[in-house]
């Protein structure tokens, strides 16, 4: 099953799109992991859009967590992501949309680049802090601006904003995180944009790997001649075998905590 929404699939592309994003953005997700949780224990700690478990490993060897369970609604990323459990690790399908969530209250809920794909985020990150435990942590991490310093990146980027509006998705979700109020449920603890110029070969190459994913959309179909999508992609590739130290785009990311009272 493939969650209803998410234009990104769980293919062997998508999850090698991962694979690489996991790469890109370890050491800032880490860094922020460890400014707002690093001092403390957490029982059970959840990694809701787990995907094929990056995420939920990164913070079992980050944080101190006895149990960190990651939620996907994708049985393939689950599979995939189960291979790959030790021992603190598990992984349950579940669309996280939907609450209770089976592993029961939790002390610590991370989330990450997933926001962006879901149609009615507010009143879903309102769900999400009724399954902490008092005293638990939300972190959510998005993207709320790229700024890409090449003609060819900046023409992907308009098509992807393009094409996630119509599904009523929203690229720069970022922006959303930092506007969000769960303030009659829990105090923010922290909210902060953190800056990461990625090599030009590893930005176009997660850009490659989703225009595959996308390129067959009804939306791109009806707006965008094929001849366009395919000369993007073949410029994509070139950039994306070129690995000079280029970095000639820039993410900004929202990363944003709360405490539930
Ligand atoms: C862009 S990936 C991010 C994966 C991971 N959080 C990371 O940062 O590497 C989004 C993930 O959310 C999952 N997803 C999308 N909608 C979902 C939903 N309603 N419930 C659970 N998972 C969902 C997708 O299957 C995919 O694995």
């Amino acid at each position: 099953m493939n969650q209803p929404g998410y234009l990104f699939g769980d293919s062997r592309v998508a999850l090698e799109r991962l694979e690489l994003l996991a790469r890109v953005y370890q050491e800032s997700t880490s860094t922020f992991l460890v400014k707002v949780a690093g001092q403390a224990q957490f029982p059970l700690a959840l990694d809701l859009g787990c995907g094929p478990g990056f995420t939920t490993r990164l913070i079992a060897d980050t944080l101190q967590c006895e149990r960190v369970i990651g939620l996907d609604s994708s049985a393939t990323f689950i599979e995939l992501a189960r291979a790959n459990s030790s021992r603190e690790t598990s992984f349950v399908q579940h669309d996280v949309t939907v609450t209770p969530f089976p592993s029961g209250p939790a002390n610590l809920i991370f989330v990450r680049f997933l926001l962006t794909h879901l149609s009615d985020p507010a009143a879903v990150a309102a769900k999400w802090v009724t399954q902490l435990e008092q005293g638990g942590l939300l972190l959510l991490e998005e993207t709320e601006a790229i700024h890409p310093n090449h003609p060819v990146f900046a023409h992907y980027l308009r098509i992807v904003e393009a094409m996630l509006a119509e599904h009523s998705n929203q690229l720069y979700a970022g922006r959303f995180v930092a506007g969000l109020n769960l303030q009659s449920c829990s105090s923010q603890v922290i909210s902060e944009l953190r800056r990461l110029a990625v090599r030009n070969c590893d930005a176009a190459r997660m850009f490659m790997l989703n225009l595959r994913q996308w390129k067959e959309n009804e939306f791109v179909r009806a707006n965008y001649p094929t001849s366009w999508i395919l000369e993007l992609e073949r410029a994509l590739q070139e950039l994306s075998i070129n690995e000079s130290g280029a970095r000639e785009i820039e993410w900004q990311i929202r990363q944003a905590a709360w405490l539930k009272l």
